[in-house]
């Protein structure tokens, strides 16, 4: 009977728990054995209580549950090989070959990374005699499966990562709330919402909720430029009869120098310049918490079950598989080519080569 495990990793995001619901009921489904296990990679490295069988019962009503019920954390250990050895001792005293991490880039890369070591880790522990040669033939291959969850949407080769709709969801509904206060004072607000070093978050949410400019890292603001520009727009749109202004700035959002643009850098410039009364909300994790919308509801279960198909199909000649959505469709694409891509889009973006950061990050929105 295969064992296969499901864990969470990194920045917890809205639909992490219908992952595991995912994972859990189809894996028993398949007639496999579903293991969970607890607060990430340190619950690895640790094993015992942390490496937990899965019953269908278990994971009831964890469709619509926000974070991760099963925990996640920041583990150094598992940044060193001699956590990845206990790890992987842990994995194969529970008896597991299948793990499915759901997690942004540095987790699926951590996840990798821990497969193609795999090999030499059974080999030190068979030298070492931690376990026998039968244990270790049993075991010389680890099927790894990446899921992408992450309020950022910052991962390259997938359209949406799970959590994504949830924040901007989320990130609407506070605008929203805002407006109103705006428009009864004529106030201007600066908005600024999570997404490290990805604007999607930041952009989606100016378009759903008309804000009047935004600041994203991928489109840096032009130095010497950008205040004109913002300032005339905003005072057109007043003119217009707008009472209220709304300004949402990304994280990360940089100008063209690649000094970081801050909502105080904004709402000082309003100020002086406008004479507006200006207030700045930073958003933080209510971005991240709290239930996940249907859409992401629904692109974890059926990622998850592509997740246990795909680690059921997986041989040790296959690259892990990471799963996307493409076009809507599910789709799987090679993990470490997509963490690849990530990776070049931040140093596209520190080489000021922006235009290329914009079509690694996606090809068919590059303009
Ligand atoms: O990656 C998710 C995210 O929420 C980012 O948008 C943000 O920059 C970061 O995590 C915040 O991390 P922490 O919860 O450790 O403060």
């Amino acid at each position: 009977k295969k064992k296969i495990a499901v864990m969470t990793s990194g920045g917890d995001s809205p639909g992490m728990n219908a992952v595991v619901r995912a994972v859990v009921r189809y894996a028993i489904h398949r007639g496999c054995d579903a293991f969970a296990i607890y607060e990430g990679y340190e619950g690895l490295v640790q094993g015992g209580d942390m490496i937990r069988q899965m019953q269908w019962g278990d994971v009831r009503g964890w469709l619509a549950e926000g974070g991760t019920l099963i925990g996640t954390a920041r583990c150094m250990a598992f940044r060193e090989r001699a956590g990845r050895l206990r790890a992987a001792k842990n994995l194969i005293a529970a008896g597991i070959d299948s793990l499915i991490v759901c997690g942004g880039d540095g987790s699926l890369t951590g996840a990798d990374l821990f497969r193609s070591e795999w090999p030499s880790l059974v080999q030190e522990l068979e030298d070492t005699q931690a376990i026998t040669k039968e244990t270790a033939d049993l075991y010389r291959h680890l099927t790894i499966v990446g899921l992408v969850g992450s309020i950022d949407n910052d991962m390259s080769s997938t359209d949406v990562t799970i959590g994504a709709f949830s924040s901007l969801h989320r990130i609407c509904e506070s605008v929203d709330s805002i407006s109103s206060t705006a428009i009864s004072h004529s106030r201007a607000f600066v908005v600024e919402v999570m997404g490290r070093h990805c604007g999607w978050l930041a952009v989606l949410a100016a378009l759903a909720t008309g804000a009047d400019f935004v600041f994203i890292p991928e489109k840096p603001a032009e130095v010497g430029k950008w205040q004109d520009e913002m300032c005339n727009a905003l005072q057109t749109f007043r003119r217009l009869g707008k009472r209220k202004s709304i300004i949402i700035v990304a994280e990360g959002a940089i100008d063209s120098e690649l000094k970081p643009i801050s909502a105080e850098d904004i709402k000082n410039l309003l100020v002086d310049r406008l004479h507006l009364d200006t207030r700045v909300t930073t958003l933080g994790h209510v971005q991240r918490g709290g239930v996940p919308c249907a859409y992401d509801r629904m692109l974890a279960t059926l990622q998850g079950v592509d997740a246990v198909d795909a680690a059921l199909a997986s041989t040790p000649e296959t690259p892990s598989p990471m799963i996307a959505i493409n076009g809507n469709k599910i789709n799987r694409k090679p993990l470490m080519e997509a963490v690849k891509l990530t990776h070049q889009v931040a140093e596209a973006i520190e080489a000021k080569k922006f235009a290329h950061a914009m079509e690694l990050r996606d090809p068919e929105f590059a303009d």
